[in-house]
């Protein structure tokens, strides 16, 4: 089944708790927070008082990635703000297996992201311990970027690994997802989707989103 999670990056933010009403309403399964620092990707973004904002507003699970610097000094209080699943890069990540324990502890899905250029062997010895792997396919840090397709491979890879081993993880790809770049990744074994501007930045957004779904589906 192929689940999609607007990323509210692209939302209007002065409008927020409507703007998730909105893509629950459409059909979303997960709501996506971008959560960047300014340091670890060249932007700043919120953190965790969106979080516990927009908790009372949904029902849907709240998918918080972590695009910053030290991410276990933050994690206890994305946890209280009402995090479902929490991810972070295995390149902000210098004691990765600690992090996802404390992510964990909290009750609260670990995932672990890789960057477009970061080989799938740096998180083969972590796959027992996470929920999920969410594959960037642009370059963290900004809205509407171009689809990097030599991530497709990646995805393959790795889906091939976990039934080897016979894992229960599910895969997400993040950054510029259309109806058009959702087939390959989603033939590759992905099946989480964010997408931020092929929803909030047109006129028909559950139409948007629906016509994403259905192609992942086909
Ligand atoms: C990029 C973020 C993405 C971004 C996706 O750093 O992690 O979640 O919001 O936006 P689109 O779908 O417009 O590429
Ligand atoms: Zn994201």
């Amino acid at each position: 089944m192929i689940k999609i999670a607007p990323s509210i990056l692209a939302a209007n933010f002065a409008k927020l708790g409507q703007e998730v009403k909105e893509v629950e309403e459409a059909g979303a399964e997960l709501i996506h927070i971008d959560v960047m620092d300014g340091h670890f990707v060249p932007n700043i973004t919120m953190g965790p008082i969106v979080v516990e904002a927009l908790r009372p507003i949904t029902k849907l699970p709240l998918d918080v990635h972590l695009m910053i610097e030290n991410p276990d000094s933050y994690i206890e209080q994305f946890a209280k703000a009402g995090a479902d699943y929490i991810s972070v890069h295995v390149e902000a990540c210098r004691h990765l297996h600690r992090t996802i324990q404390l992510i964990r502890s909290y009750n609260i899905k670990p995932g672990v992201v890789l960057n477009p250029h970061t080989p799938i062997e740096s998180i083969q010895h972590i796959l027992e311990d996470v929920d999920f792997v969410l594959f960037m396919t642009v370059n963290p840090g900004f809205g509407g970027q171009k689809f990097i397709s030599s991530v497709v491979p990646k995805i393959e890879a790795l889906s091939k690994m976990i039934k080897e081993r016979g894992l229960n993880i599910e895969i997400e790809i993040d950054g510029g997802i259309t109806a058009e770049t959702i087939v390959p990744c989603a033939k590759a074994g992905a099946n989480i989707f964010v997408a931020g501007s092929a929803i909030y930045n047109q006129e028909d957004r559950a139409g948007a989103l629906q016509q994403i779904k259905a192609a992942g589906e086909a």
